[in-house]
């Protein structure tokens, strides 16, 4: 407290100095432009940005890495310009900086907070050791919709979980004291709504409900705010007509009005310019006078505000005072980073040789790694696979790839880097041989252009084929490029890309005994796969450990606790599907066709949301329910490791709030907790709910409780579980 009123103070005096042009400048970013250890650019744009920074209108930069570039770019702000205000330097460290983790959603499969805590320290701790300072992560948007590219970015579908994970991961990058050299400032991002992309199509609109808006969409921003995270992202999309970038209602009403948030909003990449595509702004003009006023602090590569604003607050149209507010805003982040006691407080080049891929971040990214696979079916327990087992055959172009398992967002990695599939299996096995079978991607697949896929060229399917015929086990790697999804990769179609399918079938023909390892960005519509493929096990993109990870849980040293943090579907048709749905008014199987179905396939997903099987069972006994305290209520089941080896198991507990003023979910998670078993031993989970678990947003905004029956469940996934009931009071 005491540190913030100086701070305070400190922000306030500096204000006090600065022409509106330096104010403004504070508002600006830009991205890193020449190889600033080079000649000063002397044209274009670059040479603009170093006017700029001389003069004191740079307030950050992003996409600049290593200290000798910051070093550089810091020292014309400090050193140049008038008032010498240091730059802050932001990137997208999103699942981690050289030492790559498991894309977001991967993580988010562990339900582990702890490890997606340690994760998140590890990023920051190699991208501060390279002079950035600040995250844009995590993105926190919910999803329901996987031909939604992003959706690997985020924590899944679900509200609950999202906003645990959310509070995890900003705890992870910020620590418990911004200055200290290997903390960064997080990010929450978009705000909002930017994951209900119409049909999944990247920046498409939005448009939802009020309730799905202050239910399920705002939910996780409200953790993070209390998590004190230092900024907020705002976004591309509308939400119901008005573009984010340019919302007053979410940036001023709610985030800083209601929430109280202080720390600053960034715009995201052009999107203050984009309010003229949107239709929103006459021109760029209009647009920096709109996202100013909504309460955008810092525009990101528009040139909306540098170009723009000082002019509009000389003509009435933003008041002097929403600058001050803005930039008091940028300013204090700058102080509570250290970055005024010491502007080079990132700049250590020992640092930068010592904490790169660091021994204890490889081991971190592994624990992460072998925590977020998830053990999706696994009959007649093909796996584990003996480590003495005879003749095993890998297929699978992704088993031999060390670029695509390092997943979408990476840009601070190294390119093929990844420990491959079959590298991890043959730590463990030396009757192991390799078939690639026919091309999948193009080998040139990268993080700007759109991904080639082969359809056609069934070269190396036959010899696949043979190699299976004389295997006892076939272990097959197959899925969708880590350039599949990501930004801008939406997908109309979710199965196996190309023709790995029938690379599948083939083999399949040939040899029962598959297992498939599944690798993508997004959940699959992998129909045929559930019914015939003995064991599957969905291992996402897991970053620079992959194949250690993946072969730990084969050989078994590692029993899969992973549960999927989205619902996977039986066919695209299906999609928006997640379990947190409301009632139809016509839910049950009629005689005739009037109910809430479609003709061609089931309403059930192909598998649930918090799904996922171990190597080990568990069995759930014993739901008690409490409410003699008259308000909290209290419910507890016994779990048992009925199975032959130690496992985890994520025990998940879901509400109904049966009858209310604005219609509950049929379903709603409001609590877990991950226990750890050994054979025969069982553990009592208590979980507590509270007015914050069984209250919700009305369509005014105000949270309520109301009083009535509610079902309960404790179970295993969103489906399979102990149920009860009681009335909150
Ligand atoms: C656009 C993305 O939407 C955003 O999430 C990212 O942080 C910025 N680009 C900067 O790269």
């Amino acid at each position: 407290m005491a540190q913030r009123k100086t701070i305070s103070q400190k922000v306030d005096s500096l204000l006090s100095l600065m022409t509106l042009e330096e104010k403004v400048g504070q508002m600006n970013q830009y991205s890193g432009f020449w190889d600033v250890t080079g000649p000063v650019p002397k044209v274009g744009n670059a040479a603009i940005k170093y006017e700029h920074l001389k003069k004191g209108w740079v307030g950050s930069m992003l996409n600049v890495k290593g200290v000798e570039a910051v070093r550089e770019l810091q020292k014309l702000a400090v050193e140049e310009s008038r008032l010498g205000i240091p730059l802050i330097f932001g990137f997208d460290v999103i699942h981690g900086y050289k030492t790559i983790a498991p894309i977001p959603l991967a993580e988010a499969a562990s339900w582990d907070m702890e490890a997606i805590e340690n994760s998140a320290k590890i990023a920051a701790d190699e991208a501060s050791a390279v002079g950035i300072n600040w995250t844009f992560a995590p993105m926190i948007d919910i999803s329901r919709d996987a031909r939604w590219g992003r959706v690997m970015e985020g924590g899944g579908e679900d509200t609950y979980l999202g906003s645990e994970i959310a509070k995890a991961r900003i705890t992870g990058f910020q620590g418990n004291d911004l200055s200290q050299p290997h903390t960064i400032a997080a990010c929450a991002k978009h705000f909002a709504a930017y994951g209900f992309a119409e049909s999944g199509r990247e920046y498409n609109t939005v448009d939802i409900g009020t309730s799905t808006l202050y239910n399920a969409v705002l939910p996780p921003f409200h953790a993070a705010v209390n998590s004190d995270v230092k900024t907020v992202m705002n976004g591309f999309n509308l939400l119901n007509g008005v573009p984010v970038t340019g919302s007053s209602f979410l940036q001023r009403d709610i985030l800083k009005g209601k929430w109280g948030f202080e720390g600053f909003v960034i715009s995201d990449w052009a999107s203050i310019s984009e309010l003229v595509a949107h239709g929103y702004a006459e021109d760029l003009d209009h647009a920096s006078e709109l996202a100013a006023n909504a309460g955008s602090d810092m525009d990101m590569e528009s040139w909306a505000y540098i170009t723009h604003l000082v002019k509009n607050v000389r003509e009435g149209k933003v008041s002097e005072d929403k600058i001050n507010e803005a930039v008091r805003r940028i300013l204090t982040v700058k102080f509570e980073l250290g970055l005024f006691d010491d502007p080079y407080r990132y700049c250590n080049e020992q640092r930068e040789q010592e904490r790169l891929y660091h021994k204890d971040h490889q081991a971190g990214v592994l624990d992460m790694a072998k925590k977020s696979i998830v053990l999706l079916k696994n009959e007649g327990n093909l796996l584990p696979i003996s480590k003495n087992q005879p003749r095993i055959a890998v297929i699978g172009e992704l088993a031999n790839d060390n670029n695509s398992p390092l997943g979408s967002w990476r840009l601070g990695s190294d390119d093929n880097t990844a420990v491959t599939v079959l590298e991890g299996l043959k730590k463990y096995s030396s009757t192991i041989t390799y078939a690639k079978g026919p091309r999948v991607f193009s080998p040139d697949a990268n993080f700007l252009n759109e991904i080639q896929v082969n359809e056609t060229d069934t070269n190396g399917m036959e010899e696949a084929v043979n190699l299976a015929k004389q295997s006892d086990v076939v272990i097959m790697v197959l899925g969708e490029h880590g350039f599949q999804s990501g930004e801008a990769r939406s997908r109309t179609q979710l199965g196996l890309p190309g023709l790995q399918l029938d690379l599948l079938k083939e083999v399949y023909k040939v040899n029962k005994n598959v297992v498939l390892i599944l690798m993508n960005g997004r959940p699959l519509t992998i129909t045929w796969e559930a019914e015939n493929i003995p064991s599957i096990l969905e291992t996402w993109q897991l970053g620079t450990q992959t194949g250690n990870a993946i072969a730990d849980v084969v050989f078994g040293e590692y029993n899969p606790s992973g549960k999927l943090p989205m619902t996977f579907p039986r066919s695209v048709g299906q999609v928006p599907i997640y379990y947190n749905h409301y009632s139809t008014g016509r839910p049950d199987l009629e005689p005739n066709v009037f109910w809430s179905h479609y003709s061609d396939e089931k309403n059930e997903p192909l598998f649930p949301f918090g799904y996922g099987l171990s190597y080990t069972t568990f069995d759930y006994s014993d739901l008690e329910i409490d409410t003699s305290d008259g308000e909290n209520i209290k419910v507890s089941v016994t779990v048992t490791n009925t199975g032959k080896r130690y496992g985890e198991e994520v025990v998940q507990l879901y509400i109904h709030d049966k009858v209310a003023s604005v219609t509950r979910p049929v379903k709603e998670l409001k609590g877990f907790e991950k226990i750890s078993l050994t054979p025969n031993n069982s553990k009592k989970v208590i979980f507590t709910l509270t007015n914050k678990e069984l209250g919700f947003y009305n369509n005014d905004y105000e949270f309520v409780v109301e009083p009535g029956e509610f079902d309960v469940m404790v179970g295993t996934n969103s489906q399979e579980g102990l149920q009860g009931s009681f009335t909150k009071k």
